[in-house]
């Protein structure tokens, strides 16, 4: 590339974000973090992954998220991840916190799903071939298996730690139970878990029930996803469904219908959003972040406008009762 092209990151980036401990650790994770489950598969414009990337570095989010089956195809978000740093990140590789994943279907067979130590170490050492790194900063094990013993995956985890391919390790849709469970098997490993990766949103508060106070109480971190709902807690379905928001195009996890089951609630927030002088979007975020056992929120985004509008949620990040009591009846 030459010299011209060359990305050089934005010299106050890390004056434009807030940095919160994961747990007990000593890893600082921005408050929000950047996902790439959708816009980076090998269909979408490269282009434009790029630049949501730079984006979001730009802006202080030193934390993107990756799995094995991110695509589609699955593995394409990867290799196109491994171009991108390859391209503009090569010297930031230390500021960065790349993490990956395996849990879920990745190659035919017995060995390419679910929670072996077979499959997450073989899937690992793919992931980092597509991404061309030496390792990843944080490996999760993507889903619970109840049919391999907790044992043999976390025993997993531990070794992938001691050979040196990933420096933490977390936990993704564990329930309580069984994340207290697999908590006490790695920290009895000498590999404690870092961090826990459940979905959490204004729209699905689950983990309000029983594994907030355990990440609290065992000093694991918690990232949420899917802060925004996949776009439904953003104004951008309140006037129509847009030709290119995830609803309309052909995502297996959004559809138009429940768009519009969700929209009379949808409005109700963007106004109480409104009152706050945010949008809905910010106010999504904002609202999970004024939790302190929340290090960051993981957001998607499709434009790099979305990154920037995104980002001004840290600026308020605390409700009075009577917001919470409005939001709560909306719910
Ligand atoms: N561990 C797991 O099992 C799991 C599961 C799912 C996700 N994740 C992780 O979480 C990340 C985020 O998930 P997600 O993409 O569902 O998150 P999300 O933040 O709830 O949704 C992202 C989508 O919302 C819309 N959007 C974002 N910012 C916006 C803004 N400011 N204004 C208007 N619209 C906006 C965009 O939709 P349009 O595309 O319509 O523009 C964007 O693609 C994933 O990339 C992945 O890393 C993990």
């Amino acid at each position: 590339m030459s010299k011209k092209n060359k990305y050089i990151a934005d010299e106050n980036r890390y004056e434009k974000m807030n940095y919160r401990r994961t747990g007990n650790s000593g890893l600082l994770l921005p408050e929000l973090s950047l996902g790439l489950w959708h816009n980076f598969g090998e269909n979408d414009d490269f282009k434009n992954a790029r630049n949501l990337l730079k984006c979001a570095f730009d802006n202080g989010i030193t934390h993107f998220d990756l799995a094995n089956n991110y695509g589609p195809p699955a593995g394409s978000a990867e290799k196109n991840f491994g171009k991108i740093v390859k391209k503009d990140f090569k010297s930031y590789r230390d500021e960065l916190i790349i993490s990956s994943k395996a849990g879920y279907g990745m190659w035919p067979g017995p060995y390419g799903d679910w929670g072996s130590k077979k499959f997450l170490v073989a899937s690992l050492d793919q992931s980092l071939q597509r991404m061309g790194l030496d390792y990843v900063d944080i490996f999760y094990h993507h889903r619970p298996d109840e049919n391999t013993p907790l044992e043999e995956t976390m025993g997993a985890l531990d070794l992938i730690v001691k050979q040196g391919k990933a420096l933490y390790v977390g936990l993704s849709n564990y329930r309580p139970e069984r994340a207290a469970e697999a908590f006490k098997i790695l920290k009895d490993l000498g590999t404690p878990c870092l961090i826990h990766q459940p979905r959490y949103s204004l729209f699905d508060r689950w983990i309000e029930d029983g594994l907030l106070d355990l990440l609290g109480n065992s000093g694991v971190g918690a990232i949420c996803f899917s802060p925004l709902a996949q776009g439904m807690l953003t104004n951008k379905y309140i006037n129509g469904l847009p030709k290119d928001s995830r609803a309309v195009k052909e995502s297996p996890f959004l559809n138009t219908q429940t768009v519009l089951e969700m929209l009379p609630k949808i409005k109700a927030l963007n106004e109480i959003a409104e009152q706050r002088n945010q949008n809905l979007a910010q106010m999504a975020i904002s609202w999970i972040l004024k939790d302190d056992r929340i290090t960051s929120v993981l957001i998607g985004a499709s434009k790099t406008s979305q990154i920037l509008d995104s980002v001004k949620a840290i600026e308020n990040t605390t409700f009075s009762d009577e917001e919470l009591a409005n939001i709560n009846a909306v719910l």
